[in-house]
């Protein structure tokens, strides 16, 4: 009885999520704002890797290091105002990888983050996507209001027309650009105006609140600004329905901020506003051995939880690999003894790690919503689910048709036994998919969600397994998973059958329109983008 009441307290303090958005939009300035705001680190602008800064808190591998760019993903944990919270760190490059979808599987909610000038960009709205598919909440953050941005109003119609959810402004700007003061707080109907009290904003930035209709408001505001701004809130007022939370948990409804991550100003009323809003671990669904579904809630079930992520050889000195877990029940202590439900096997969690800005440190215990990264002497593959009691498998995750194909050689082929060992690896990790032609002869077909897979691939074959090697494009631009009789189905001269590593039929297409012209030539079957 005790436990539960320790671990219901656990679990209502903790916030798990991800950020998500376009290479650029703010998302590494944004996470290192929360650092800032939660006392972690003391000045901001020393977290990323671009141009020749202090290494970003999560960037592990070298490779990352020398492009100044995050590819790995990994979760950090701090507290900020009595929460603890657990930042899951999607890549933010533009040739993500389903790294990056999986991650977000491990979130119980997303931040979006938007460039004020920009509106919703291509790899947002593919994050997006999964958080749909997921029913993820997603609160948005456009940023950059200190810039000359686009039309607030614009912006929010952007999301919704764009994204297919309804947005619901949480504060409204104070102006834009030069003359962004501060937002007004909707709720409380008070004029929050920041000033800056450092460059770049490196210390949090003062806050002073006035009423709405104070005349503190309207002085600093300015008579013709003032006149406007209420404008727009009585428009705002006029065209939406009224914040519905439950609405939000079901990624129905966006609770929309703006703010500007650089200069500080909103990004403390923001992060208030998320802790509050945000949901702390709730229950998963799962399915019994015999099909039937159950709910893991996170207090009554016994430890449970997942591999989202496996990476190898993140840390040079002990050339490990490391299988990420997402605690979905119950208590973890070190050395636990669970289930793997796969392999039918029991292992020991020893040694487990947790990140805080890039440093390993060991826990004694972890609750629902932590990640914890433990060593992986290949007993675990992603999308493991681990217990105490068993009987039960976690959702699949989600499985995005690759995008790019290629064939892979060792340069030297003295090197071929290493090559398949980094192979095997690589793709145990899932960094990258394998596919082999349809009737299983041929060679096989290396795939991708994003270019960078394979670049990552190439870099890592080379640096961990010293096995340099030669990549020919294949022509192919889209695929499907193709779901229906393969006796009666049709495909072009163009396309190409393969099967994935669990035997299931594929198509390969040379374009968009070769695909969509095999979906009306095949009526019986179904052509899937993503297996969910
Ligand atoms: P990302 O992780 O989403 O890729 O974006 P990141 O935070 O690295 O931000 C991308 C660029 O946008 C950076 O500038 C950053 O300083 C700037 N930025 C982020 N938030 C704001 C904001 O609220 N206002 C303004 N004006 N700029 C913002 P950079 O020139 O690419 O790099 P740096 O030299 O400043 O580090």
């Amino acid at each position: 009885m005790e436990m539960q009441i320790i671990l219901q307290q656990e679990v209502a303090k903790r916030r798990t999520f991800a950020i998500i958005s376009h290479p650029d939009a703010g998302k590494t300035t944004l996470t290192e704002k929360l650092l800032l705001y939660s006392g972690a680190i003391h000045t901001a602008g020393v977290v990323k890797g671009r141009k020749g800064r202090k290494a970003a808190a999560s960037d592990w591998m070298a490779m990352e290091q020398e492009r100044g760019i995050s590819i790995t993903s990994s979760a950090m944990q701090f507290t900020y105002k009595d929460t603890i919270i657990n930042v899951l760190d999607t890549p933010g490059h533009q040739d993500f990888s389903e790294d990056t979808y999986r991650t977000l599987t491990a979130a119980d909610c997303a931040i979006m983050v938007i460039d004020a000038s920009k509106g919703v960009e291509r790899q947002t709205r593919k994050l997006f996507e999964v958080c749909h598919l997921r029913k993820i909440p997603v609160l948005t953050f456009i940023n950059k209001m200190d810039m000359p941005g686009r039309d607030p109003i614009d912006l929010m119609n952007e999301v919704e027309n764009v994204l297919q959810i309804h947005s619901y402004a949480m504060n409204w700007p104070i102006g834009s650009g030069q003359r962004f003061l501060g937002v007004v707080d909707r709720l409380t109907q008070e004029c929050v105006f920041f000033t800056k009290t450092s460059i770049g904003g490196a210390q949090k930035a003062d806050i002073i609140r006035y009423p709405l209709a104070s005349t503190e408001s309207k002085e600093r505001i300015g008579a013709e600004e003032y006149a406007k701004l209420i404008e727009e809130l009585e428009l705002l007022e006029m065209a939406g329905n009224a914040y519905s939370h439950e609405d939000f948990l079901a990624n129905q409804v966006t609770p929309v901020f703006f703010a500007s991550a650089l200069t500080n100003f909103g990004v403390e009323p923001f992060f208030d506003a998320f802790i509050h809003l945000a949901p702390c671990p709730h229950a998963r669904m799962a399915t019994r051995t015999d099909g039937s579904e159950i709910e893991i809630d996170p207090i009554t079930t016994p430890f449970s939880g997942y591999v989202f992520k496996i990476q190898a050889n993140m840390d040079r000195r002990h050339r490990d690999s490391m299988a990420f877990i997402r605690i979905c029940s119950g208590r973890f202590e070190k050395d636990l003894i669970v289930k793997n439900h796969r392999m039918n096997k029991e292992i020991r969690l020893a040694r487990p790690h947790s990140m805080l800005a890039g440093e390993r440190k060991t826990v004694d215990d972890a609750y629902p919503g932590d990640v914890i990264g433990v060593i992986n002497p290949g007993s675990f593959a992603i999308g493991d689910t681990l217990s105490i009691t068993g009987g039960f498998n976690f959702k699949p995750l989600p499985q995005f048709q690759p995008e790019i194909f290629a064939k892979i050689y060792p340069k030297d082929v003295g090197r071929r036994k290493s090559f398949d060992k980094g192979v095997i690896q690589l793709v145990e990790e899932g960094a990258i998919q394998l596919l082999k032609p349809h009737d299983g002869e041929g060679e096989f077909i290396y795939a991708a969600v994003g270019k960078l897979q394979f670049e990552v691939m190439q870099y890592r074959l080379k640096d961990e397994y010293n096995v340099e090697t030669i990549l020919t494009p294949l022509p192919y631009q889209c695929s499907a998973w193709i779901l229906g009789d393969m006796g009666k189905f049709t495909k072009s001269f163009s396309s190409m059958l393969a099967q994935d590593r669990q035997g299931r039929p594929m198509i390969l297409f040379i374009d968009q329109w070769d695909k969509q012209h095999c979906i009306k030539q095949n009526p019986n079957h179904q052509l899937v983008d993503v297996l969910v």
